[in-house]
């Protein structure tokens, strides 16, 4: 008898922890990956491939996370991009995001405004599972 109940209560706890609710830090970020994903294909994907494999009229945005701003290898970049001397960092993408022309004056892709936080939060989500390099290690 004892012993049934005990087997019932770790079955009860065990169906807790497989609760929606209880949703983990790793599906929060697979379901941020998603949405960016979505959002991306949206905004940014009629411009911007994610590998050198495809036709892109913008720059492959495969690693852009820390990359130096103009050196996709062969893109024919706009003289501001090119000798910006940035990096970008997820700051860097944000400000580019909402209004790059603004950040950037004489980039020669057109303007953007996203300004919703958590669309720019998703986007970068996307960018960082794009990204080989360590995308949390660089500075925001
Ligand atoms: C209408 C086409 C178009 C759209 C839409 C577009 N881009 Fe671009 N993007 C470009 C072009 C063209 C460049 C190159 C700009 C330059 O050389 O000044 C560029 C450059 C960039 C760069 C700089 C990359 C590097 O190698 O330095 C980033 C980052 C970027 N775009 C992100 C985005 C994101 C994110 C979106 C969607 C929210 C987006 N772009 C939407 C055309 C576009």
């Amino acid at each position: 008898m004892t012993r049934s109940i005990s087997t019932l209560i770790s079955a009860a706890a065990f169906a807790l922890t497989a609760l929606p609710g209880t949703a983990s830090e790793a599906t929060f970020e697979t379901i941020k990956v998603e949405a960016g994903a979505q959002l991306f294909e949206a905004e940014c994907r009629r411009c911007h491939a994610v590998d050198a494999d495809h036709e892109s009229y913008g720059p492959p945005l495969d690693n852009v996370i820390g990359r130096a701003a103009g050196s996709y290898p062969d893109y024919d970049y706009s003289v501001a991009l090119e000798a910006s001397g940035i990096v970008w960092t997820e700051a860097a993408l944000r400000a580019w995001i909402e209004d790059n022309a603004g950040f950037m004056p004489g980039t020669k892709m057109r303007h953007v405004g996203i300004d919703d936080r958590t669309v720019q939060d998703f986007i970068l989500a996307y960018l960082a599972s794009i990204t080989t390099r360590d995308a949390k290690a660089i500075s925001e």
